[in-house]
């Protein structure tokens, strides 16, 4: 980087973000236009928060101007699964000795990697204690590092589902008090109106079982058909998305039926619930990462036996079905599960979406535009004018190799820059 003034970098080192009334220009190699694929020359002017022009000339010479020789621009990636609160090494009965405070501590250092590795705005699906809401609005208040979190505080789920806590014994007595475990359309409709008092933007619902649950079964329905459809009603009139979890056929085809916005996982989804998909303008959340990591670290690191027997299965299918949903031209976003593994390696998963079918460009706007349209924000996912100033660098051309969505040199929010190891 070269640069006439670091005064943009200043929340690195005062690990506080202060508010900018100031210009800038940012003068890259490039800028990879997302929508097209083309790489573009110019410079991107910006003021405040916001990309207000890019062009060739300079306008005053009073601007802070950054010189990134050799630098590619592109805009922040998104992550629409991610869980930032807690330590990802506790699995299994260790999971459960965490206490709320520690996981938002944790939640603190996992926000910093995340936004450092150039992620600018993630979806947070599923937090204790609205522990998500309460790092989401310290981030927005520059007390904290991290990216722009949209979030769903706790997860709905039924009793014994993959969203309870299926550890530990009746006579504890906490886990039939909790509100977001529901088992009925009006104890739904509760859940998420104190989902939404307390702070959420969506609502996470659990349509089947999961892997890395306990005694629950990826093939099994999850709420019935009347529940999903109170859940997303409920929602909906709040203006709240919806986002399910789902890797069973009869969970995913019934969430989908329901309205969701989303499915996350979708593992053994086929053709018909695919058409469905597309007829309803569902999103598909594929992790297709995350099972080399569930099935390589995974005894290491006190993953239940019973859960790394279930991903034996649905890892290999996901992606198989994830082939399938693209070639049929599905809606898909980019969405990880980080939180399994470390945050700040939620690009790992862009070789893998390449490998199984996308193309570079598609698996970059599974990122960005897509997950805009998701998350129903407008104007962030493109470096253009009037777009919020969220812009990340690399060293190369992502379209000719996107494992360099791995290293990421320059990253800046709303403006600001976090992250320069550009020389
Ligand atoms: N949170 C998910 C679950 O427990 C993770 C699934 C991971 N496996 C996969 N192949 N995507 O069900």
């Amino acid at each position: 980087m070269k640069t006439a003034s670091k005064c943009f970098l200043l929340p690195l080192f005062l690990f506080t973000v202060v508010s900018f009334s100031s210009e800038l220009v940012l003068i890259p190699e490039n800028i990879l236009d997302v929508r097209t694929g083309k790489l573009i020359k110019g410079s991107i002017h910006i003021k405040n928060d916001t990309i207000v022009s890019i062009s060739n000339e300079i306008k005053s010479s009073s601007l802070n101007i950054i010189e990134l020789n050799g630098i590619t621009l592109m805009p922040g990636l998104m992550d629409a699964h991610v869980h930032l609160i807690g330590n990802n090494e506790l699995n299994g009965y260790e999971s459960i000795s965490e206490s709320s405070e520690m996981a938002t501590l944790y939640g603190v250092k996992n926000a910093k990697n995340t936004l450092l590795a150039g992620f600018t705005t993630v979806r947070n699906v599923g937090a204790g204690n609205f522990a998500d809401v309460a790092l989401r609005d310290a981030i927005k208040k520059g007390v904290v590092l991290g990216p722009r979190m949209i979030v769903s505080g706790p997860t709905l789920s039924i009793s014994g589902g993959h969203g309870d806590n299926n550890l530990l014994p009746f006579d504890s007595n906490i886990n039939e008090e909790n509100h977001n475990i529901v088992n009925s359309p009006w104890e739904a409709r509760k859940a998420v109106r104190i989902n939404r008092k307390y702070g959420a933007d969506l609502i996470k619902f659990t349509a089947t079982g999961g892997v890395m649950s306990k005694n629950t079964d990826v093939n099994a329905r999850q709420f019935t058909l009347e529940e999903m459809t109170a859940i997303v009603d409920e929602a909906h009139s709040h203006g709240m998305k919806v986002a399910a979890h789902a890797h069973g056929l009869k969970g995913i085809t019934t969430a989908i039926k329901a309205g969701v916005d989303s499915v996350e996982h979708a593992s053994f989804i086929n053709e018909d619930a695919i058409d469905l998909a597309i007829k309803k303008g569902t999103f598909l959340s594929m992790d297709i990462y995350v099972s080399d990591y569930i099935l390589g670290e995974g005894a290491k690191k006190g993953i239940l036996e019973e859960s790394l027997a279930k991903e034996r299965t649905v890892g290999k299918l996901q992606r198989k079905n994830f082939m399938l949903a693209h070639s049929k031209g599905a809606s898909m976003v980019f969405g990880t599960d980080a939180g399994i593994y470390d945050h700040g390696d939620n690009a790992k998963q862009f070789k893998y979406m390449v490998q199984f079918g996308m193309t570079p460009l598609e698996a970059i706007q599974a990122s960005t535009i897509n997950t805009a349209n998701l998350f129903g924000i407008e104007m962030i996912g493109e470096v253009k004018k009037g777009f919020k100033a969220d812009i990340i660098g690399v060293s190369s051309n992502p379209l000719k190799d996107i494992s360099i969505l791995e290293e990421i040199v320059f990253v800046m929010k709303n403006g600001v820059i976090y992250k320069d190891e550009t020389n």
